[in-house]
């Protein structure tokens, strides 16, 4: 399939990082604009640990929505080594939080509060397989011996898989799958394993991040790897398989602290996500299999109704901005100064089920 224009379904974004001040009141419209609805991440400091800082977090995000905009937040929390079984099944009495977010303690942004070891959060964990609450994975382990680009493959080996023995009911996300490994796992997983790919892990191979020079805009965690592992990633999200969704981990940081002599980790897609993911697509020849990816797979796997109203995208250069400004500092976001193939042209209808 190859058209100049097309219609989707208004799609849901599975991974985000909106923030809280400045930069929510710049990344939310970004992307409400055109997805209908986000997991949003935890990672906050302090985290959101609790139903009640969920609760308090999602008031700031809708305060700050644009007028007339039609986005809802999906919360999550942040899994501590002292989530207690109580919090989670207040989480799923709540019809705000929608799933659990694991990080290992310091495998990125704002991840101090995380776990050591998993063992610790058991309880916790039992809690959500009973109640049906979905666990997010950062899969990387942190362990320095191990080479930085082989963590989410040894994760799987000496974490995920032993995870999904203890938990057979569990539903779990590995979240922003980066290898074949890791696609190769989600793919012979049962059915309660999904994972998202992000549009930045879709484009680029680590040779971005030294195309020149050092690239700190394409820095994040975990780390763009391989040629051979993109086009796996390519392969999974054109593929039709269900258990593949967009979850873009859109991430802003302010400009100088990417540019930096520690550069903080995480690359901001959304002023452009929906548009890139449909540069990957059609590039494959696959933009018939865009709509079930971006709107379908993730709404099926969280047992949530598929948004109804629509997004009309059409062929059509534009030019990312070299920064986008916030009220304190600007943001360098994927494509920075260079050009977008695809737009977002309109929507119509309402976007979702009553
Ligand atoms: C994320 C962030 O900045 O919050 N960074 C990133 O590189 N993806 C954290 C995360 O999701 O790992
Ligand atoms: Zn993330």
């Amino acid at each position: 399939m190859n058209a100049n224009r097309i219609t989707l379904t208004r799609p849901d974004d599975w991974h985000l990082h909106l923030r809280d001040g400045a930069i929510l009141a710049t990344a939310l419209p970004a992307t409400a604009r055109c997805f209908g609805r986000a997991i949003v991440m935890p990672n906050l400091q302090p985290p959101v640990a609790t139903v009640a800082q969920a609760r308090t977090y999602r008031d700031r995000i809708m305060a700050a929505l644009p007028a007339g905009a039609d986005f809802e937040p999906l919360m999550t929390l942040y899994l501590t080594e002292a989530t207690s079984p109580a919090e989670i099944a207040e989480a799923a009495r709540s019809d705000l939080v929608h799933a659990v977010k694991y990080y290992p303690a310091g495998a990125t942004t704002h991840s101090e509060s995380g776990v050591t070891d998993l063992r610790n959060a058991y309880p916790a964990l039992e809690a959500m397989q009973e109640h049906g609450v979905p666990l997010l994975m950062h899969g990387e382990v942190t362990d320095p011996s191990v080479d930085v680009f082989d963590r989410e493959a040894v994760f799987i080996e000496r974490h995920l898989a032993p995870l999904l023995q203890d938990f057979p009911a569990l539903r779990v996300v590995l979240e922003h799958v980066t290898t074949r490994d890791g696609v190769d796992f989600v793919r012979a997983a049962p059915p309660t394993v999904g994972a998202t790919i992000t549009v930045h892990h879709l484009l680029l191979n680590r040779n971005a991040l030294f195309d020149g020079g050092l690239r700190p805009h394409h820095y994040c965690r975990p780390l763009i790897k391989r040629e051979t592992h993109r086009q796996a990633l390519v392969e999974a999200a054109t593929s039709g398989h269900p258990r593949f969704f967009a979850g873009t981990d859109s991430a802003p940081h302010h400009r100088h602290a990417k540019e930096s002599a520690c550069g903080c980790a995480g690359v901001y897609s959304a002023p452009a996500a929906l548009e890139l993911y449909a540069e990957v697509f059609d590039r494959m020849g696959a933009l018939d299999r865009l709509e079930a990816f971006m709107s379908f797979h993730g709404a099926d796997f969280y047992g949530l109704p598929r948004n109804r109203g629509r997004v009309v995208l059409e062929r059509a250069d534009w030019t990312m901005p070299e920064e986008i400004a916030t009220a304190e500092a600007p943001i360098v976001p994927l494509r920075a100064g260079e050009k977008v193939a695809w737009r977002v042209r309109a929507e119509v209808e309402d976007r979702r089920a009553s």
